[in-house]
């Protein structure tokens, strides 16, 4: 059961107790005792009142998991009876120590629906909650765990050190599961299940805001030294060094990225739009990062979000604009696998807003109807249409058109169209305005089609006038855009605010 252990018992004795508070073993791990905090039955009785007001709707009454919003989300509530969790200093298989699980309240966990308690409760709170939880599982008494990884000194990243751990993720078979790129899209990724029986996906390194024990260098190497109980993902702590997992800690940052949250895509002016998305134009062009939210309001609904993010570029030349959007999927269903086929979707007003009004966010409504763009990987083109509403929908012949494809865990579909069109129910491009604009997703490999899709609120797409891109600033907007427009725009931009990135767990 304790891989951690077996490999520190099997350790010669001389490396053994460097120092009088931790050990380190023969692959050069650092282990620590582990230190309780006690809890006095007002404690935990103050506990039971946070959990009740705070966790229970989705943690359960019980602590079994099963809450009244359980249903609504994906991955599912930890089930506090079973004593599995996944963010531990403790050896694989233990339970977690309470700093642990202290952590995991104040930050919550990044890329689910367990949110950061920081700022909530307070730090009293939260410790009266974590020893609350604890009394769900009797195991906290009678099988507390022993030791710990102590997270020492991370070894600094470097070419060499990055180019090692690249060996060390072929060597361990992380592709396997994660991918060759480590989007998550590795040959086993299709069929894995946790030990609650649900359906479990590898973490997409490319996006590291979501791992959920964090992205920070100690996070991310305690991640392979200890797993993740109850998933697939193993510990790795009798087979990979310390040093090692350094190595891998450094390889699968600098795979990553830090995502670019903003609420206007950037049009970037060229003199031809170019087909392939390779192209040297498509790098000038600006790339932002939205968050996809699972459509949980119209039937059918999805409860089962997978593709957390989307991105999104623009050129124009003139005569014909282009969007482009990337996204990470782990499976390509292109149709005749009698999964639906993965899609995509943009959509704008279809008129210049009213006020400043615009649609509502899932295909419009009776008054402001929306050009919608939709691009299907089973033909490779777009349909247009214009939509009054999810369920109002008619062609139009626009004359919009969409290529793609998918290579490696990851889509690439680019959208154009020309500029202006003679139709009054089509949207109009014009350099210097700020045109809403919104996202959809599907993702076949989840059964996604119809309403049952990943959406974005609103966004703005704006083309960029031929000014320099360092003239054209922020505070400059509102001389462009006159002073009633502006601060209607900034109240409407200020509330789609993106909420701010999960932060670093360690240091
Ligand atoms: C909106 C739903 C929701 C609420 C509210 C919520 N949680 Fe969670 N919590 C989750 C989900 C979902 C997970 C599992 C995420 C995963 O498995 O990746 C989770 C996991 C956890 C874990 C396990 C961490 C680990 O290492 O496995 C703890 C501890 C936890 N929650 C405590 C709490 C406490 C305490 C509260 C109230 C203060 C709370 N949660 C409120 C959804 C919620
Ligand atoms: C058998 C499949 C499998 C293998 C092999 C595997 N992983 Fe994972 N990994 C997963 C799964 C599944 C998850 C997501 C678990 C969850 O939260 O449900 C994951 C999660 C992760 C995470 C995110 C942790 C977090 O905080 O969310 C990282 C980083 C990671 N794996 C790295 C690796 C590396 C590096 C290797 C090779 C040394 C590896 N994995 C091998 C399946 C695997």
């Amino acid at each position: 059961m304790s891989s951690l252990r077996f490999a520190l018992v099997a350790g010669p004795f001389s490396l053994l107790a460097v120092s009088a508070a931790a050990e380190v073993n023969e692959l050069g791990y650092e282990l620590g005792g582990v230190e309780f905090v006690t809890a006095t039955p007002e404690q935990i009785e103050a506990g039971k009142s946070v959990y009740q007001e705070s966790c229970a709707q989705c943690h359960g009454d019980t602590g079994d998991g099963k809450g009244t919003m359980a249903d609504r989300v994906y991955p599912k509530p930890r089930d506090f009876i079973a004593g599995s969790y996944k963010i531990r200093h403790t050896f694989g298989g233990e339970l977690p120590t309470d700093h642990d699980l202290y952590e995991a309240v104040r930050l919550g966990l990044p890329g689910t629906s367990m949110p950061a308690w920081e700022g909530l409760l307070s730090e009293d709170q939260i410790w009266q909650v974590v020893h609350y939880i604890k009394t769900f599982s009797e195991d906290f008494e009678h099988f507390p765990p022993e030791e710990q990884l102590v997270i020492g000194e991370p070894i600094p990243t470097s070419e060499e050190s990055v180019e090692r751990g690249r060996q060390v993720y072929g060597e361990m078979q992380c592709a396997k599961c994660h991918g060759e790129q480590g989007r998550g899209n590795g040959p086993s990724a299709a069929e894995l299940k946790d030990e609650w029986n649900e359906r479990t996906w590898p973490v997409d390194m490319m996006q590291p805001w979501t791992f959920r024990g964090g992205r920070a260098p100690g996070d991310v190497y305690r991640t392979f030294v200890t797993g993740l109980n109850g998933t697939p993902m193993p510990s790795y702590a009798p087979s990979v060094s310390s040093e090692d997992a350094w190595h891998l800690t450094n390889y699968v940052i600098s795979v990553g990225r830090e995502p670019v949250r903003d609420i206007v895509v950037r049009g970037v002016r060229v003199d031809a739009i170019p087909a392939d998305p390779a192209a040297p134009e498509w790098a000038e062009a600006p790339m932002v990062d939205f968050k996809l939210s699972p459509q949980i309001i119209q039937k059918p609904r999805l409860f089962t979000l997978v593709n957390l993010d989307v991105s999104a570029k623009a050129l124009y030349d003139g005569e014909e604009v282009a969007v482009q959007l990337i996204w990470d999927d782990r499976t390509e269903n292109a149709g005749g696998d009698g999964l639906p086929s993965d899609a995509a979707a943009i959509q704008f007003p279809a008129r210049p807003a009213e006020g400043g009004e615009k649609p509502y966010f899932l295909m419009g409504d009776d008054r402001h109807p929306v050009d919608y763009w939709r691009w299907s990987a089973l033909m490779n083109t777009a349909d247009n249409l214009l939509a009054h509403g999810a369920n109002e929908v008619e062609r139009k012949e626009s004359g919009v058109n969409a290529q793609g494809a998918y290579d490696d865990g990851r889509y690439q579909v680019i959208f154009r169209r020309a500029m202006t069109t003679d139709h009054e129910q089509d949207v109009q491009f014009e350099p210097g305005a700020f045109l809403p604009i919104a996202f959809n997703v599907w993702d076949g490999a989840n059964e996604e089609q119809g309403n049952r899709k990943a959406v974005t609120a609103w966004y703005y797409l704006l083309l960029e006038p031929e000014t320099p891109r360092t003239v054209f600033a922020w505070p400059l907007v509102a001389i462009f855009l006159g002073l009633g427009a502006e601060a209607l725009l900034l109240r409407r931009l200020r509330r789609a605010e993106p909420g701010p990135e999960p932060p670093l767990r360690q240091p």
